[in-house]
C-alpha cells in the first residue's frame, strides 16, 4: 500500500507538517504570516480539540463486539434480534464510573455503567444499566442532586463526604443501593469480571402483541470479583487507567470478555397485585419468584481502533428501543428517555445519530430530521421534508409497535406529586441483603468502608447515617458506632 502524503484538511499536499512559514528578519527571528494555513488549521483545530464531557460516567472504556442467541425467546417478544438461536448481532459496550470526571481513577468505590448497544435490522437497541441492580433514588427530579452530592464541592472544589451523607440521610431511599456499593461490590477487579444490569423493568412484545414486564441481566463468564480496598487505592495512584488498560489489553492478546445476558419475565397479571417493586427502582424482583431466563451471550472482540471516534462519541440513550421491546410506567425510565439524547445535542451536536459509532446498520429514514451542524450525507436529497406528503418515498412500518401502558393510569387520575414516602417497604430487601447474603465477614467490611467515609463528616451527619443503616438492621447502627469510637474488634 502506498504511503499516505500529509495535506491540510481539505487535501492540499503540504512538503512538510511540523514547518510554519515565515518572512525573516535580523537577528534570527522571523515573522509569521495569516498566509499560514497549516499553522492557523493546526493552531485552531487544537483549540477546539475538547468536547463537553459526559456530566455524569465521564471516565469509561469500551470496545466493539457481539451478541448471538442462545435461547429462542420468540414466544415472548417480536424483537428481531432475539429470535432464533444463533442470530448474532454486531454489539458497541462501554463501562465506566459514575461520579469522576474524565481523567478519574477506575478503581474507587462506585456504581459503574454497563452500557451496550445492539445494532439490529430494526434499529439500534440500548440497555444503558449499571453493575448493581437497583439504583439510588426514584423521582427523576433528585438525579442532578444525586450526582452533585457525589461530585466535588462547590466552594473548595474538592470531594466532601459531608456532601454525600447528608443527601443519603435525607433520602433514605438510596438505602439498598449504598449497601451494595459499600459492600466488596463496590471495588469490581475489572471490567470483565463485572455483573450488568438493565434495572428499569421494560416490556416485552410478542408477535400476537400481548405483553409481559422483564428485567435484563448481564453475568460475567469469568465470574464477578472484587478489589479490597487497599489494593483500589493503590492501583488509583499507580495506575488512573488500570480497567481500561485491562480491557483492552485482554481484548488485543485474544482473551475475549464473554456475558451471558438473561431475562427475568412478570406475567401483567402477577404486576397488578406486586406492589410497587414493578416500577421502583430501588428494588429487585427476587430471582426466586422470578427466575433468570438465559437468552444469550454477549463477546467483546474488537478494540476501537481510536478512542474519541467510537467510544467519547457514543451515544447510549434508554430511550433506543427495538419493536418488540417497549418502555412502562417508570417514572425514571421516561426521565432518562428525555435526558439522554439531549445531553447528546449539546455534548456531540445535534446530528450525534450519524456519527459512526451511532450509525445503524439498517437504512434509516427520517427526513423530518435534517439539516442542523455537520449535517453528513446526501440529507435526503429533495425528499418532501414535510409530513403527509403524497410525494414522499416513504412507507408506515408494519411492525409491531409499542404497546400502551394506560392499564395502569388509574379512572379519574389527577396529576399530582410523585411522592412515595420511605417506610418500611423499603428496608426489607436491603435487611436480607445484610442477613442472607452478606456472611459475617462481609459484614465487617462493610461497616469498616462505611464507617471509613464517615471519618471527618460532622457528627450530626454521622447520627444520622447511623440512624439510616439501624433502620436495615439494628446491629448495623451498633457495629458503626463502635467502630466509630474505635473500640471495636471488628
Ligand atoms: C433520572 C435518572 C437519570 C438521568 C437524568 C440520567 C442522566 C444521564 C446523562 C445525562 C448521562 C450522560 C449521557 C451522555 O452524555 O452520553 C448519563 C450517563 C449514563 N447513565 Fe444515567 N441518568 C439517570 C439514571 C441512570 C440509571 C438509573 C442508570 C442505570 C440503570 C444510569 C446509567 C447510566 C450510564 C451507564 C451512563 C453512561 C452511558 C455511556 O457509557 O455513555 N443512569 N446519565
Amino acid at each position: 500500500m502506498s504511503k499516505p502524503v500529509y495535506t491540510l484538511a481539505e487535501g492540499q499536499p503540504l512538503p512538510n507538517p511540523s514547518l510554519s512559514t515565515t518572512l525573516p528578519t535580523f537577528g534570527g527571528g522571523a515573522v509569521t504570516t495569516l498566509g499560514d494555513t497549516l499553522l492557523i488549521e493546526t493552531l485552531t483545530h487544537f483549540n477546539r480539540e475538547r468536547i463537553p464531557e459526559r456530566v455524569v460516567h465521564a471516565k469509561g472504556s469500551g470496545a466493539w463486539g457481539e451478541f448471538r442467541v442462545t435461547n429462542d425467546i420468540s414466544h415472548l417478544t417480536c424483537a428481531k434480534f432475539l429470535n432464533g438461536v444463533g442470530k448474532t448481532s454486531k454489539v458497541l459496550f462501554r463501562s465506566s464510573t459514575t461520579g469522576g470526571e474524565k481523567g478519574s481513577a477506575d478503581t474507587v468505590r462506585d456504581v459503574r455503567g454497563f452500557a451496550v448497544k445492539f445494532f439490529t435490522e430494526e434499529g439500534n437497541h440500548d440497555i444503558v444499566g449499571n453493575h448493581v441492580p437497583v439504583f439510588f433514588v426514584r423521582d427523576p427530579v433528585r438525579f442532578p442532586s444525586l450526582n452533585r452530592s457525589h461530585k466535588k464541592h462547590p466552594a473548595t472544589g474538592l470531594p466532601d463526604m459531608n456532601m454525600y451523607w447528608d443527601f443519603h440521610c435525607n433520602q433514605p431511599e438510596s438505602v439498598h443501593t449504598l449497601m451494595h456499593v459499600f459492600g466488596s461490590r463496590g471495588l469490581p477487579t475489572s471490567v470483565r469480571s463485572m455483573t450488568g444490569f438493565g434495572i428499569h423493568t421494560f416490556k416485552l412484545v410478542g408477535h400476537d402483541g400481548r405483553f409481559r414486564y422483564c428485567k435484563f441481566h448481564f453475568k460475567p463468564v469469568l465470574g464477578f470479583s472484587t478489589m479490597t480496598p487497599d489494593e483500589a487505592t493503590r492501583m488509583a495512584g499507580v495506575n488512573a487507567d488500570f480497567h481500561n488498560q485491562d480491557l483492552s489489553l485482554a481484548i488485543a492478546r485474544g482473551e475475549h470478555p464473554v456475558w451471558k445476558m438473561y431475562i427475568q419475565v412478570m406475567e401483567p397479571e402477577q404486576a397488578e397485585t406486586y406492589g410497587r417493586a414493578v416500577f421502583d427502582i430501588t428494588k429487585v424482583w427476587p430471582h426466586k419468584d422470578f427466575p433468570l431466563i438465559e437468552v444469550g451471550e454477549m463477546t467483546l472482540n474488537r478494540n476501537p481502533e481510536n478512542f474519541f471516534a467510537e467510544i467519547e462519541q457514543a451515544a447510549f440513550s434508554p430511550s433506543n428501543l427495538v419493536p418488540g421491546i417497549a418502555m412502562t410506567p417508570d417514572p425514571m425510565l421516561q426521565a432518562r428517555m428525555f435526558a439522554y439524547p439531549d445531553a447528546q445535542r449539546y455534548r456531540l451536536g445535534v446530528n450525534y445519530t450519524q456519527l459512526p459509532p451511532n450509525r445503524a446498520i439498517c437504512p434509516v429514514y427520517a427526513p423530518y430530521e435534517r439539516d442542523g451542524m455537520a449535517t453528513m450525507g446526501r440529507n435526503y436529497g429533495g425528499d418532501p421534508n414535510y409530513v403527509r406528503s403524497t410525494l414522499t418515498p416513504g412507507v408506515f412500518s408494519q411492525s409491531v409497535q409499542e404497546v400502551r401502558h394506560n392499564e395502569w393510569l388509574r379512572s379519574g387520575a389527577v396529576l399530582g406529586f410523585n411522592e412515595i414516602l420511605v417506610d418500611d417497604e423499603d428496608f426489607v430487601q436491603p435487611r436480607a441483603l445484610w442477613n442472607n447474603v452478606f456472611d459475617e465477614a462481609e459484614r465487617r467490611k462493610w461497616v469498616a468502608n462505611v464507617t471509613a467515609s464517615l471519618e471527618g463528616v460532622l457528627p450530626e451527619i454521622q447520627q444520622a447515617t447511623i440512624a439510616m443503616f439501624s433502620r436495615v438492621e439494628p446491629q448495623i447502627g451498633q457495629m458503626m458506632e463502635a467502630q466509630l469510637k474505635g473500640s471495636a474488634r471488628l
